[in-house]
Order: C-alpha cells, then structure tokens, then sequence
C-alpha cells in the first residue's frame, strides 16, 4: 500500500525551499519535485489575476511530473490564488490556514504580526483566518518586499548591515504594538530568523513551512498515501538560472553539501528549456 508518487511543491522563486526543507526533516521518506519560478519571481508586487495565471502553470506543470499532492510554498499564492488548486486531481495545501492555527495556539497578548508580500498583505489573507479563530486579536499586517530581494541575494545574517536595518524597519510597527508572535507570511523568510530573534528576542516567529509539514504528514497518513516504496531522489526545476542560482538553493535548503542539479523549464509551454 502507500503511494510512492513524489509530492510536488513551487513557489514564486527558491523560498519555497524552505517548506520542502521542511518536508524533507519531517518525512525522509517522502520525494519531492520543487518548481521554482525563479523567471518570474517576484510575484508579490504582481497583480492578482497575474498570480492566479502563473500559479495555474506551476500547478500544470507539477501534474505532468505525476505527484500524489501539489503544495503552494509561496505564501502569494496561498493568499490570492489558492482557488486555483480546488479543480486539480491531486490535493492541494496552501501555507497560510496551518501557520494560523499555530499562531494563534502560542500567542498569549492576542497581539499578532504578520510579515508578507504586498500582495499577500493586501489580501489580509492571514488577518481574517486570524480574526475567525481569536475575534478580539490584535493583528498588525507589514508588506516586507525588500526582504525577498535580500534573502535571493544571500544578505539575511544578523551581520549584514543592510539586512538588520531593513528588517528593524519592517518591525518596527509590530515592535511598538508588543506583539508576541510574527507569522513569517512569505516562505522567504525563514532565512531571517536568527535576524529577528536578535531584534525581538522575546517574540515567537512562526514558519509557514513546518506548520504546513505536520499537516501534510497528517494527511498523507490519514489517506494512507504515505511512501512506503524507499526513499528516493528529490527533483528540483525552475524557470530561469540566475548567475547566483546555485548558493541561493544552498542558503534555502540550508545544505552545504554537494552539487543540487535542476533542470530548466519553459513553464508556459510546459517543456524543457536549455541554459
Ligand atoms: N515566496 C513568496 C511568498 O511566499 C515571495 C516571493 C515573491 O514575491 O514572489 O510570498
């Protein structure tokens, strides 16, 4: 039994490696295929019918791989274009609703912060579910698009001067409403933990992707989907090749280990592209 078909995840760029990391630590025994649209990345200063298009290709794109469920590791797309996952023939998990829950399961003050893309932050995607669960919280919503250019660049440690003064800036706000709790809403953000811990040092920072990875486990034990058939490889394709590719998949996945191979992909035509 079990069902050894890869799980197939895609983001707007290389943070979605962040959720399959995630994956990868909570179920070793799972493959995945990772979709980065590292052409068209950013998609959170974009508009929605523009994501919702682009998210429609990533999702094209990861069925023709074969896999028994399709992820949305960008928390744009969970935000503005999750419906687009409703008609595909293999479940489909958004980030956003499990980091939620678990936010408002550890806040004690209700005082929440949320850190996003524009799009993201404008779609008050996460506020809302908030709102539902724990009506009398306080929620404090920032759009923090430099950070994704930063975290794409590999300028995320707490010694990177440009880093610490773009993030104290995009805190700030939550900083002076006593917030408790940020919900890292952009799965390029992870990198930035041990940044923000520096400047918040009592505020716990919640991670889309291991909020995600339980909920997957759980799923694919309750349909009884788990791979029982051995491990094997993870495959990983993107849109483009920017010169820093490479390092930036090693700061995602955190692996300082050998070389990471990806293919290319002309994702509109849904075929292999070359260098
Ligand atoms: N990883 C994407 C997200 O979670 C952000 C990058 C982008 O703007 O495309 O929203």
């Amino acid at each position: 039994m079990g069902d050894s078909r890869a799980i197939g995840v895609f983001d707007s760029g290389l943070g979605g490696l962040t959720v399959a990391k995630r994956i990868m630590e909570l179920m070793p025994e799972e493959r995945i295929v990772y979709f980065g649209d590292t052409g068209r990345v950013p998609y959170g200063t974009k508009g929605v019918s523009t994501i919702k298009k682009y998210a429609v290709e990533d999702e094209r794109f990861l069925i023709s791989q074969n896999v028994k469920m399709i992820v949305a590791a960008c928390g744009t797309v969970s935000a503005v274009a999750a419906d687009t996952g409703k008609e595909l023939p293999v479940p489909f998990v958004e980030v956003i609703s499990h980091s939620v829950k678990d936010a408002v399961s550890v806040t004690k003050n209700k005082k929440i912060g949320v850190l996003g893309t524009p799009a993201t932050i404008k779609s008050h995607a996460h506020k809302k579910l908030i709102e539902k669960l724990l009506p009398d919280a306080l929620v404090i919503e920032t759009a923090a698009p430099l950070l994704v250019s930063l975290a794409e660049e590999g300028w995320y440690t707490p010694d990177n001067e440009v880093a610490r003064l773009t993030a104290e800036k995009y805190l700030d706000e939550m900083k002076s409403a006593g917030v408790d709790t940020i919900i890292l809403g952009c799965t390029h953000f992870p990198v930035f933990k041990e940044l923000f811990s520096r400047l918040l040092p009592d505020v716990i920072l919640i991670d889309m992707g291991a909020s995600a990875a339980k909920y997957i486990k759980d799923t694919l034990e309750k349909s009884g989907a788990v791979n029982t058939g051995g491990a094997g490889e993870h495959k990983f394709f993107a849109s483009d090749k920017p010169v820093t590719f490479e390092k930036v998949v090693k700061i995602f996945l955190r692996d300082n280990g050998g070389d990471i191979k990806i293919d290319l992909v002309d994702v509109e035509k849904n075929e292999k592209s070359n260098d």
